[in-house]
């Protein structure tokens, strides 16, 4: 049999971890260890009531937590947090709802295997509030981005992307939960590509 170097993916959440979820039932469908030396090895939180934490440790996935509250500043947590992400040996760090800014030295360390997604067609709305500034904008189309995280927010190679219609009557969530439905389609599809890619 042939020997694949393994593809550790690390996936950072901070909340409900649907996109986790979705990237992890690919995993297990798709027999992403088998065709890539894959495995998803570590959910991490910076919220220990992450829901999504839940959902791995379900899936015998190890779990960690790295409270950014016990730390004095954006350094201190992402020194942290890289430790905690590097006893993994991960080859793709995979951010997934993880609502903190990132230190430039942290996007430095992990340059070129990290990616987000983020629930706009950028570069149009980075940053918060991304569905009721599409609506308040008039936007009849809006939608989601999976992207390599470079030190700018929001910003980096776009990995692939899927539009929505913004409805007359959408409000945010309406047209989140559109959004989302094409997240959890489009994320799991660019992870695979990156693990074909570097197979
Ligand atoms: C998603 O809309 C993601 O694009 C954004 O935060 C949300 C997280 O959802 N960054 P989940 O935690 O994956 O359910």
């Amino acid at each position: 049999m042939s020997q694949i170097a393994p593809q550790n993916i690390v996936i950072l959440i901070s909340g409900g971890g649907s996109n986790m979820a979705a990237i992890v039932k690919a995993a297990e469908q798709g027999g992403w260890q088998e065709k890539y030396g894959a495995r998803i090895a570590a959910v991490i939180s910076n919220k220990a009531d992450a829901k999504g934490l839940v959902f791995a440790r379900e899936h015998g996935i190890a779990t960690a937590v790295v409270d950014h509250k016990a730390y004095a500043s954006r350094e201190e947590f992402d020194a942290e947090l890289a430790r905690v992400i590097d006893g993994f040996d991960p080859k793709l760090v995979v951010l997934a709802g993880f609502m903190r800014i990132l230190t430039p030295g942290f996007v430095d360390r992990y340059l070129g295997r990290m990616v987000n997604i983020h629930p706009s067609l950028l570069p149009a709305f980075p940053g918060l509030h991304t569905h009721q500034r599409a609506i308040d904008y008039g936007c009849k189309f809006a939608g989601v981005t999976v992207h390599r995280v470079t030190a700018e927010l929001d910003h980096g190679e776009f990995l692939d992307q899927a539009v929505v219609p913004v409805l007359p009557d959408d409000t945010a969530d309406s047209l989140a939960a559109r959004v989302l439905t094409q997240e959890h389609l489009i994320y799991p599809r660019a992870v695979e590509r990156l693990l074909a890619a570097g197979r």
